[in-house]
């Protein structure tokens, strides 16, 4: 391992002797006698560690340590401080320094402390190359993006799909990708070539859902005429995706709990148990806490279900990934139909950053495919995403409307907005409005007086 250590320092002496001692000791060393000289030899050596002498006759450490910082901020720096100038010292390691040491120093002293250093750098470098490989090796699942978030999910996605029979749970608001998650699981998995189903536990009636689920044998009820396999036994060997599994009906819970439990199942009006082998994955966008805590949801089910679980979180939470999903979209679209809108404006990226996306990115791609049918240039505008206004981009939802940043406007026009909606509301009827407002009807007179006469629209 190649050592190298820059030492800047203005006494002379104290410079060739240090120089020396660390030579003899298998250190590459390299010398300035001041501040610009050891930038100098930051900017054209391969230095890992450096020493370096707070008063130095053309400028501080501190000054040094931070150019320093800017050119390469892998560089340990160690201070050498004479006493009184502790304060600075406690500054420099605030600013990044690695470590200091008080002059006068014994010399096995620092020397301790350069070999530590040269260590610590070993393992950043080490973690470095981990990380880098790490990344390398990490499979996209066909999710765009590289925020921490989307990276973390697909460790837990490459995590999990190695297990064969663990249960996950995914969580996340409408639209931010929990299906694309459960796909990517069961596609990865050693279950990749059994058959993946899905159900979505809120849109087919309670009373139906049971046989769908579980199936049901030949005069079940009074429809069932022949026996049928519900998704579960459908499903055998492979994965199921119970999508929304927080509207699943509490009556339906116990069973599904008890297939769990015994990895098996009867079917409605049934006589024998069968046997299943299957990966439960579900998705919802409820808070199951509090749904527990009313009593519409099992915790002993929930605890079968989240042995792992997998936090997608908003998109809003992941600004960085918008203009990636944005030209990716873009392009999906631009194979399928028309070949020449090519990117967006700045001011378009800009807008659909500072967006709060309720409805995470199937929004987004909504918006995207919106505005390439309506654009007329090879490039997506501001005006392309909000064809009429800011305001028909939030359908009138105050909460939303906040989420605009660029379109931020004073206390006293959202003031005067929300009154004039809350009576036009009331057909003008100025005492109901008043009452919903919760001020009385003078001030609101001298409300509206107020708004008429700044005239906001
Ligand atoms: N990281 C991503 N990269 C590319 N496309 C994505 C990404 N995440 C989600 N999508 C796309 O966004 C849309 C919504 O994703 P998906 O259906 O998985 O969301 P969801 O969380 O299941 O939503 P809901 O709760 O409404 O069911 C899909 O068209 C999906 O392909
Ligand atoms: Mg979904």
């Amino acid at each position: 391992m190649s050592k190298e250590l820059l030492i800047v320092e203005d006494d002379q002496t104290m410079l060739e002797t240090l120089s020396h001692v660390f030579r003899k000791a298998g250190f590459t060393v390299f010398e300035a006698g001041n501040g610009a000289a050891g930038i100098e030899v930051i900017n054209n050596k391969p230095v890992k560690v450096m020493l370096l002498d707070l008063n130095l006759p053309d400028m501080s450490g501190l000054d040094v340590l931070a150019r320093v910082k800017e050119i390469d901020d892998q560089v340990l720096c160690i201070f050498m401080t004479a006493y009184p100038e502790i304060k600075t010292a406690v500054t420099a390691m605030k600013q990044g320094a690695y470590d200091y040491i008080n002059k006068p120093f014994e010399l096995d002293e620092l020397r301790i402390i350069v070999n530590k250093a040269f260590e610590v750098e070993t393992l950043k470098s080490e973690i470095a190359s981990l990380r880098y490989e790490r990344d390398s090796r990490r499979q996209d699942f066909g999710m765009v993006g590289n925020s921490d978030p989307i990276k973390r999910i697909q460790d837990q996605i490459s995590q999990v799909a190695r297990t064969d029979n663990t249960h996950v749970l995914i969580l996340g608001e409408s639209g931010t990708g929990k299906e694309l998650v459960a796909d990517a699981i069961h596609n990865i998995s050693s279950r990749k070539d059994k058959p993946l189903l899905k159900i979505n536990c809120s849109s087919i009636p309670e009373t139906l859902l049971e046989s769908e689920l579980f199936g049901h044998a030949k005069g079940a009820f009074t429809d069932a005429k022949t026996s049928k396999a519900g998704i579960f036994e459908l499903s055998h060997t492979g994965t199921i995706f119970l999508d929304e599994i927080g509207d699943l009906a509490i009556s339906l819970q116990p069973k599904l709990l008890r297939v769990l439990e015994s990895r098996s199942l009867r079917k409605l009006g049934g006589t024998k148990d069968i046997a299943i082998d299957i990966r439960v994955i579900s998705a919802t966008n409820q808070e199951l806490s509090v749904k527990i805590q009313q009593n519409q949801f099992r915790s002993d089910l929930l605890y079968r279900l989240n042995v792992f679980t997998i936090l997608v979180p908003p998109l809003r939470e992941r600004v960085h990934d918008i203009p990636h999903l944005a030209r990716h979209f873009l392009s999906q679209f631009k194979s399928t139909m028309k070949e020449d809108v090519i990117d967006f404006d700045n001011d378009a990226i800009e807008l659909l950053k500072n967006y709060a996306w309720p409805g995470n990115i199937r929004e987004l791609k909504n918006m995207i495919e919106r505005a390439y049918i309506l654009t007329k240039t090879n490039i997506i505008t501001r005006k392309d995403l909000l064809p009429d206004s800011g305001f028909n981009l939030v359908k009138n939802n105050s909460a939303e409307l906040f989420s605009i940043r660029d379109n931020w406007t004073s206390l006293e026009e959202v003031e005067a907005k929300y009154i004039q909606s809350v009576v036009n509301h009331f057909d003008g009827n100025k005492s109901e409005a008043a009452r919903l407002l919760g001020i009385s009807r003078v001030t609101l007179r001298e409300k509206l007086k107020k708004c008429a006469d700044a005239d906001f629209n």
